[in-house]
């Protein structure tokens, strides 16, 4: 028999030591392993994992070009906490909020602040902070009570912001969506507002369904609830999704901060901001609305950096692909992009409503993003869970899920499209969704009973 020593010199792949054993998976193993082994047990373990082109379900990123992944390499080893050592990447993370502060139409963005954050959530987190210590400032100013802070928004609202009100103690006031209001559009709103409301959030781009919320609506409604009891209540808006989409496909929406009311905005980098996983960014309109004992000053060549973030080390790569970007793409660039997006998630959902069984609950016109119900008649013979399951045997990752209060007796079903899904592919997927449909609703037909075996067969 062959000693272990002569396999390793042929080199005879999954025949080498420790190719021959499980992997140790929650105490360290004692010995070093070759680092071949080592990637090909990982690298194989991932084959399991789903093709992340194929993941209709997620809002981040999953396709970049040859340059960007150059990129990307040259610069995965940098962290954007270094400003020191990385005076170049620092300026170009500032370059890059101002272009989106510019973007939002600030009505001076050379005087507003920002910052890069992981994603969305962070970028969220540092919303809601300086919100409740700007509310906290001012109500400590009158000698008034700063205890009971509270937060108000949709039902809907993405489970980030559940996180800020339970971390940092304020109390969430949400607002239920309805089949009539199917977003937070401002009805009803002065029942929620009182001295204590540090902000509203409102969502461009709701996770759930992918539809806009009205801001200039909900804004309005705060001017009238103003009017009435004199709390001036600002805004943030999740743009998440929507604020890398609104300002290319919807430019005459008004979302941004063309309203005076809307304190900062947050976005997501790694979703329509076209970037790989996990960069995010947040501004305010001005640098007065972020209080100043928030922002740490961390000095580099002489001069002085402000930061307000969460973490302190994090990876730098990610803010190099978005400056890359915004060369790369310039506005018309991002249109054709986000456009083609639109384009194939309104095929889509054509396709599906055309269907039959299915009712849409939105078409992908605002953000690239839908969402649809069964109808009330097909419930009875599968659901859109067993669809999921369908789906997921080819490879397609399409959820099924409840809506939130008060519609939690509704679920739907939601596809994200994203840079990368052509629509070659979107044919591909009506294909196999409407031959899934088929098979489902045979299967739940009632057999006769003489073709039993044949009734199954596909
Ligand atoms: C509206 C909204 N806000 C916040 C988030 C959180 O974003 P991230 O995953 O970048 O932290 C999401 C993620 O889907 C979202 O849709």
């Amino acid at each position: 028999m062959p000693k272990k020593r002569e396999h390793i010199s042929v080199n005879p792949l999954y025949a080498r030591p420790d190719e021959d054993t499980a992997a140790s998976r929650y105490v360290m193993r004692q010995d070093p392993m070759t680092p071949e082994t080592a990637y090909q047990l990982v690298h194989d373990e991932t084959m399991l994992d789903g093709n992340a082109r194929l993941n209709l379900a997620t809002f981040v990123g999953t396709w970049m070009d040859d340059q960007a992944e150059r990129l990307y390499a040259e610069s995965y080893d940098k962290n954007m906490i270094d400003k020191d050592e990385y005076p170049q990447t620092a300026a170009i993370e500032d370059n890059c909020w101002h272009i989106l502060a510019n973007l939002w139409n600030s009505p001076d963005a050379a005087n507003s602040i920002g910052t890069s954050t992981v994603g969305s959530s962070e970028a969220c987190m540092l919303g809601g902070l300086a919100l409740k210590r700007r509310w906290q400032l001012a109500r400590r100013a009158e000698g008034k009570s700063t205890e009971k802070p509270n937060l108000i928004m949709s039902s809907a609202v993405q489970v980030c912001w559940e996180k800020f009100c339970n971390y940092w103690d304020v109390e969430p006031r949400y607002v239920p969506i309805s089949e009539e209001h199917q977003t937070l559009d401002g009805h009803d709103l002065a029942s929620y507002v009182d001295e204590n409301t540090i902000g509203v959030v409102g969502v461009l781009g709701v996770t759930y369904t992918g539809m806009y919320e009205p801001i200039e609506k909900i804004s309005k409604a705060l001017d009238k609830i103003e009017k009435a009891t004199g709390f001036n209540v600002p805004i943030h808006v999740d743009g998440a999704s929507g604020a890398m989409i609104a300002p290319f496909l919807q430019p005459d929406l008004v979302w941004d901060f063309r309203l005076p009311r809307v304190h900062s905005i947050s976005t997501s980098a790694h979703k329509y901001g076209l970037v790989y996983p996990g960069l995010g960014w947040v501004i305010w309109r001005s640098a007065d609305l972020l209080p100043k004992e928030l922002i740490f000053d961390v000095t580099y060549l002489g001069g002085s950096m402000p930061t307000f973030a969460l973490n302190f080390s994090r990876p730098a790569a990610q803010v190099l692909l978005q400056f890359y970007l915004f060369l790369r793409l310039g506005r018309e660039g991002f249109r054709q992009v986000q456009q083609t997006s639109q384009d194939v998630a309104v095929h889509l959902s054509s396709g599906i409503a055309a269907m039959g069984p299915f009712e849409l609950w939105n078409d992908g016109t605002d953000i690239p993003v839908f969402a649809w119900r069964l109808k009330k008649q097909h419930k009875a013979k599968w659901d859109l869970y067993d669809l999921s399951d369908r789906l997921k045997m080819q490879g397609w990752l399409v959820p099924a899920y409840p809506m939130p209060d008060d519609l939690s007796s509704i679920t739907v079903q939601r596809i994200v499209v994203r840079n990368g899904l052509s629509m070659d592919l979107a044919d591909r997927f009506l294909a196999d969704m409407s031959a899934d449909v088929e098979y489902l609703d045979r299967l739940a037909a009632p057999m006769p009973s003489q073709h039993k075996s044949k009734a199954f067969a596909h």
